[in-house]
């Protein structure tokens, strides 16, 4: 019998357990636990950021962020169409306006030459995401930002340890932020982190992410925050986790080399880029498209589902969410996102896949075309 595998399994074989023994052993559980402050350090030194704040999910990092560099209702914030929800959520649940731009369709990200046209005086920031593995391509878009004055977000949750141009991701503008969700390369089950150099930012982050508790009267709250914390058990999985970080780059890039391997003969998918001129693909998933007009993503994840492979499929871009409709605007045409979440999905990306594993996966996947 076959057995199923998944799309994702985290690795927690280095000094988890033994990190969250000491914090039962302790008692350190909650957020004031000497784990969260070590990983903050961590995550510091790894980037080379001034201040880190560790939140209880990407999703947070992203609201934070957004309220943190100011962004005010009416504002303007230019990101990707293709990207995670969570991204348009925290411009909207700010009161502003996440206005899109299409997607590139080699590498994925946000198209660099179609942001300069949608800048306006609302305009405030623009969101820089790093999708699947390639990195944008952070210079032009700085350039950009300066030019017009805007804050830059770098959404860095799928690239943690990656480099642009020979610099850690995760290092880019005014802020930051990590998604430690079990996908990606540090996990601490649920978790993120925002990352900043400027000190009045952080200090917004730091109150904004514990409830603004007043400095005088700890209860009379110095203005509207949420509880964000990330607690002692999370950060000590993360601090394992980190300690192994450039282990897990090189099995993921060992993990993508060989599909890119054993699938590249396959005239019926379009595979990931496995670099670019500023930067090298860590395959933080292994994404592939369908080339074929009449199959699309759901039709090979089925096939593939019966033959026990797990798939996820790629983003539904924001423009097409009915949810956000009320919220967004619409300034461009964004056939590529839409061709990319039709025929795009992942395979099982686990630094955990054996090479058996990975072989069998593409075996199948290239039966399913002959
Ligand atoms: C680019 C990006 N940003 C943000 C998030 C949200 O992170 P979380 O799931 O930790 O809330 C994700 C999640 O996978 C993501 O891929």
């Amino acid at each position: 019998m076959s057995k199923f595998i998944p799309v994702n399994k985290p690795d927690l074989t280095g000094n988890e357990k033994k990190y969250l023994i000491e914090c039962i052993d302790t008692g350190w559980i909650s957020s004031e636990g000497p784990f969260v402050e070590k990983l903050e350090h961590g995550m510091c030194e790894l980037t080379g950021r001034e201040h880190a704040f560790a939140v209880c999910n990407g999703s947070a990092a992203l609201e934070l962020a957004v309220k943190a560099i100011g962004i005010q209702p009416g504002d303007e914030v230019i990101m990707p169409t293709f990207t995670i929800i969570s991204c348009a959520l925290a411009v909207i649940r700010a009161g502003a306006v996440p206005v899109y731009v299409d997607s590139d369709l080699e590498t994925w990200n946000m198209q660099m030459d179609g942001i300069e046209n949608l800048i306006n005086p609302k305009t405030k920031a623009i969101m820089a995401v790093h999708i699947y593995g390639i990195t944008v391509d952070m210079d032009p878009l700085l350039k950009i930002a300066k030019k017009y004055n805007l804050k830059v977000i770098e959404d860095a949750a799928e690239v943690i340890g990656q480099t642009y141009k020979g610099r850690q991701c995760g290092s880019f503008g005014d802020i930051s932020t990590f998604s430690f969700y079990p996908n990606k390369h540090v996990t601490t089950g649920e978790g993120g982190m925002v990352l900043t150099n400027d000190a009045q930012i952080a200090e917004k982050c730091k109150s904004m992410r514990n409830l603004c508790f007043g400095k005088k009267n700890r209860f009379e709250h110095e203005s509207i925050g949420w509880n964000f914390r990330m607690s002692n058990l999370q950060a000590a999985v993360g601090v394992a986790q980190l300690e192994r970080i450039s282990d897990t780059l090189k099995r993921k890039s060992a993990v993508g080399q060989m599909y890119r391997y054993f699938l590249k003969e396959n005239d019926n998918i379009q595979l990931p880029l496995d670099k670019t001129s500023y930067c090298e693909n860590i395959f933080w998933i292994f994404g592939i498209i369908s080339l074929q007009k009449n199959n699309n993503a759901q039709w090979w994840m089925d096939k593939l589902k019966k033959d026990d492979i797990g798939t996820r499929p790629f983003f539904y871009p924001m423009h097409l969410q009915t949810t956000l409709k009320y919220a967004q605007k619409l300034d461009c045409s964004y056939k590529n996102s839409e061709f990319l979440s039709n025929f795009g999905f992942y395979l099982p990306s686990s630094t955990t896949l054996s090479k058996k594993d990975i072989k069998n996966i593409c075996y199948k996947i290239n039966k399913i075309c002959e």
